[in-house]
Order: C-alpha cells, then sequence, then structure tokens
C-alpha cells in the first residue's frame, strides 16, 4: 500500500449526563481495557473557533521500524504504559485491516491550559478517525466508536458532532457500547456554553485512577447506573421537545450525582473548590430570582465550572459570575461539528522523510 498521510481535525465534547466508573472483569465484561461504562451517557460536542482543537496527521508506511508519535511538537514514549493503552485502538485497527506497518502520529492541541477539558477525547478521536482512513477502512463512525473508546472512554462521543449518546451496552465484549449523534451541531444553536476557569491548577487525581477508586469503594456509586439511565431517558426527550428548563435540570442534578459518588469514595475525591461553589450559588440565586432555568452548571473531573445557557440570556449569566472573584477566564462555546479530513496542504507530515514538520500547526 502506497503512503498515504490523513490529517483531520476534532473536537471535545461535555457530558451533560455523566460518565464516571467502568464495569470490572465479570460484570458483562470480559477485559477492563475495553473501557466498558457502567452507564450510557450524553454529550455536546464544542466548539470555539480555532480554540479546542486537535488536529492530526496519520501515516502507515513499510519504510518505518517502530510507532512514532508526536504531541504538541515533542516526541512521546511509547513505552509509557497509558500510552501504550490509547495506542490498543491503532493496534486494533491494523488488525482489521490485517497490516502490520508501523504508523507515524504527529498531533497538535490548540487547548487553553488548564480549560479543564479533557484533550483527549478530542486527541483520541483524532488519532482513530485518522488511522482508519489512512488504513483505507471502510467502517462507519458507529463501530469505529468502539474501537475509539478502546483508547480512552468518553473519546467515542468525539467522533460526532452535536448530541451525542452513548450506549453502555449489554455484551461483555464491547461490541455494543458504542457512540451515535442524536441531533446534529444545526439542531439547537440557540444554546451556549461558557466554560469558567476557576484555577490553573492540574488536578490532584487522574480520571483513571479516580473512577476506579469510586466503583471499588462507594455505597453511593451502587445507585449511579439507575439513576443516570433515568436521567439519559429524560433529557432525550427534553432536547427532543427543545425544553431548555427542563434539560438544564437534569444537567445540574446529574452533575451533582456524579460528585456526590466521588465524596463518597475513600479516600474522597473533591474536585470542587470554593469558586466551583460559588458559581453554583451564583447560578442558583439567578434561576430562583428569576422563576424560571437561566442557566445550568455542570463540572467534570475538576474545579471548572461549564454553564449552558441560551444565547439570549449570556448577558445575564455574565454579570452574575462577573461578581464573583477568581474566575480567571471564561471562553465561549457553541454546540460543534464531528471530526473533519483536511486537505493534503495542511498535513502535519514530510512525507519524503517520514518526520513531522516544522513550524506548522
Ligand atoms: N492526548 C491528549 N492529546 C492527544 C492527542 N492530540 N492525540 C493523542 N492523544 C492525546
Amino acid at each position: 500500500m502506497e503512503d498515504k498521510i490523513v490529517t483531520v481535525s476534532t473536537r471535545p465534547n461535555l457530558a451533560l449526563v455523566k460518565y464516571w466508573g467502568k464495569r470490572r472483569k465479570g460484570e458483562e465484561c470480559e477485559d477492563p481495557f475495553l473501557n466498558l461504562p457502567q452507564n450510557s451517557s450524553l454529550s455536546i460536542t464544542l466548539e470555539s473557533g480555532k480554540d479546542l482543537l486537535t488536529k492530526t496527521s496519520v501515516v502507515f508506511s513499510g519504510k518505518l521500524s517502530k510507532d512514532e508519535f508526536y504531541l504538541d511538537g515533542k516526541k512521546q514514549d511509547l513505552e509509557d504504559k497509558e500510552l501504550q493503552e490509547r495506542f490498543l485502538a491503532i493496534k486494533k485497527l491494523r488488525e482489521l485491516a490485517g497490516v502490520n506497518t508501523k504508523a507515524l502520529v504527529v498531533s497538535y492541541n490548540t487547548f487553553p491550559t488548564a480549560s479543564g477539558l479533557a484533550s483527549s477525547a478530542s486527541g483520541l478521536a483524532a488519532l482513530t478517525f485518522a488511522a482508519s482512513k489512512a488504513l483505507g477502512l471502510d467502517i462507519g463512525s458507529e463501530r469505529l466508536s468502539e474501537i475509539t473508546r478502546i483508547g480512552s472512554g468518553s473519546a467515542c462521543r468525539s467522533l460526532f458532532g452535536g448530541f451525542v449518546v452513548w450506549d453502555r451496552g449489554r455484551k461483555p465484549d464491547g461490541s455494543d457500547s458504542i457512540a451515535w449523534q442524536l441531533f446534529n451541531e444545526d439542531y439547537w444553536h440557540e444554546i451556549t456554553i461558557l466554560i469558567c476557569i476557576t484555577t490553573p491548577k492540574k488536578k490532584k487525581i487522574s480520571s483513571r485512577l479516580g473512577m476506579k477508586n469510586t466503583v471499588e469503594s462507594s455505597e453511593f456509586f451502587k445507585l449511579r447506573p439507575k439513576i443516570a439511565e433515568a436521567h439519559l431517558k429524560q433529557i432525550t426527550e427534553a432536547i427532543k421537545k427543545k425544553d431548555f428548563s427542563a434539560m438544564g435540570r437534569i444537567i445540574m442534578k446529574d452533575a451533582m450525582n456524579m460528585h456526590s459518588t466521588m465524596l463518597d469514595t475513600m479516600p474522597p475525591i473533591i474536585y470542587l473548590n470554593d469558586i466551583s461553589k460559588e458559581i453554583i450559588y451564583a447560578i442558583e440565586d439567578l434561576n430562583e430570582s428569576e422563576k424560571r432555568i437561566v442557566g445550568a452548571y455542570t463540572f467534570d473531573a475538576g474545579p471548572n465550572a461549564c454553564i449552558i445557557c441560551m444565547k439570549s440570556d449570556k448577558a445575564k449569566i455574565l454579570s452574575k459570575i462577573n461578581e464573583i472573584k477568581g474566575i480567571e477566564r471564561i471562553i465561549e462555546a457553541k454546540v460543534g461539528s464531528g471530526p473533519k479530513l483536511l486537505s493534503e496542504s495542511e498535513s502535519l507530515i514530510d512525507i519524503k522523510n517520514l518526520t513531522p514538520l516544522q513550524n506548522k500547526k
């Protein structure tokens, strides 16, 4: 096969019904490396101009003696255990294509520092999307999501734009644990997302370890799968009806429900800080005084708040949270599109030398 460079761009996603906790071996799961979730989840893909973007080029070539991966201009150590787990997705794609050629991967993220949004979801989606195209594999995004999930659970949702569901599935081999698009990015464009950066610090505990501890030690977590599945049903109805109030209530309830299982973990996991709490009180106060849901807050595994609101209410929300001291920055995003194939001129790889192109982003 001729060396073919494929370059793509992808975006992160924000879960409105959260994923926190994997199935363990024997719990409808034959291998924990499959990243099979305890519950289904729902996300929106985020778009913010040239921010919050991953750009990745992949080439498979017989001239390479081993896989190579460059991230943000730095060569990565593929002996690293976490990276090896991520590259399992590439191994799977090679098996599907029936080839053994090695890959050169060059990638850049344009995530503002400490945005609190996982660049790994966007990054892994870019990696598998580009690799599948470079290998000439003709599999749809839903099937590809199964493989992407192996690299990083929530990355499977970044294979689509708009409103995306990741079905938990039941099969131990994970073949029914896939993502699919509920509505595309044009469906409800009156919605906007304000990402409030409350700290530049790196989180103390990784999601991977945090989830494991929660599943193993939290009593509350036993209730979580059922609650999250109910939230998924309710939020799907709310989105179908474009009922912002109903959607907003579920967003806040689900985030707090997930954080309560974190707090119930031994040792406790506390991602929210004092500023996160101020934001919660400010939004609750605004919703109370307006007697409707003006904004809905949600938090991932970190203290940064994402506030979802209608564009027409953005000024109200901003004036309320601008009173809070300590918010370092607010990034505005909209419901965005899925992966894009980019032209040859956007390639990050020098095809003659099979090296990263310098000074190219
Ligand atoms: N992890 C974080 N960013 C990534 C990227 N761009 N590609 C692969 N893995 C990543």
